[in-house]
């Protein structure tokens, strides 16, 4: 008997695109709500905080250029997922405070006092975050939506590398140890190696 395909020709109402994932167990709006919260956090905790956290290490040139690679890149990390949003059949809220409060993770707020050691301690956790929420992505999506799972994974790569980045500067500020993160910062502010979709979403 010939296969039976959910989506009928010329209808535009659904997505193969979306019934293969299903059709290999993706819980699609679970996995569109995990998106949309991942995306807030880019976008609201590490985007705009990030921004505050970085004004705020005056003197501290060094940590500042490293905090301006990790801001940029989860702007890259927005750009690149969100398109995906809405090719699932989701789209993001259309109200910006209900989107921030959506976010998987807490808002990085300037901390009192703004000390080094304390913007550095906040933007480790956020960068922790971060990994758990993309690692939950790429386990929900691996072997099942490739495509989900191939911006995730790229995602996570920097994530990876962020947290790497603040252990070696928090315990070189508030410890005096050296914990190499394996890695210097980027060749540009914002190179995102891995997650920037160059000439099509950040020109
Ligand atoms: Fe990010
Ligand atoms: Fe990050």
């Amino acid at each position: 008997m010939a296969k039976q395909f959910v989506v009928q020709p010329g209808d535009v109402t659904q997505r193969v695109g979306v019934e293969v994932i299903r059709a290999r167990g993706v819980d699609v709006e679970k996995l569109i709500r995990m998106l949309v919260a991942n995306a807030a956090a880019e976008f609201a905790s590490t985007y705009y905080y990030y921004t505050i956290l970085r004004m705020n290490l005056a003197g501290h040139e060094d940590y500042k250029e490293i905090c301006e690679d990790a801001r940029l890149e989860d702007r890259a990390h927005w750009e690149l997922i969100v398109p995906r949003i809405y090719e699932l059949g989701g789209n993001l809220p259309n109200d910006l405070k209900e989107f921030h409060d959506m976010a998987g993770c807490r808002a990085a707020k300037l901390p009192d006092p703004p000390t080094a050691v304390n913007i550095l301690t906040l933007l480790l956790e956020s960068e922790r975050c971060a990994i758990r929420s993309w690692s939950a992505v790429c386990d929900m999506t691996f072997g099942k939506d490739p495509r989900t799972y191939d911006l995730a994974a790229r995602i996570l790569n920097e994530e990876i590398e962020h947290e790497a980045w603040f252990i070696e500067l928090l315990a070189h500020e508030r410890d005096g140890k050296s914990i190499p993160s394996g890695h210097f910062r980027r060749g540009e502010p914002g190179w995102a190696p891995y997650s920037k979709n160059r000439g099509f979403y950040n020109p």
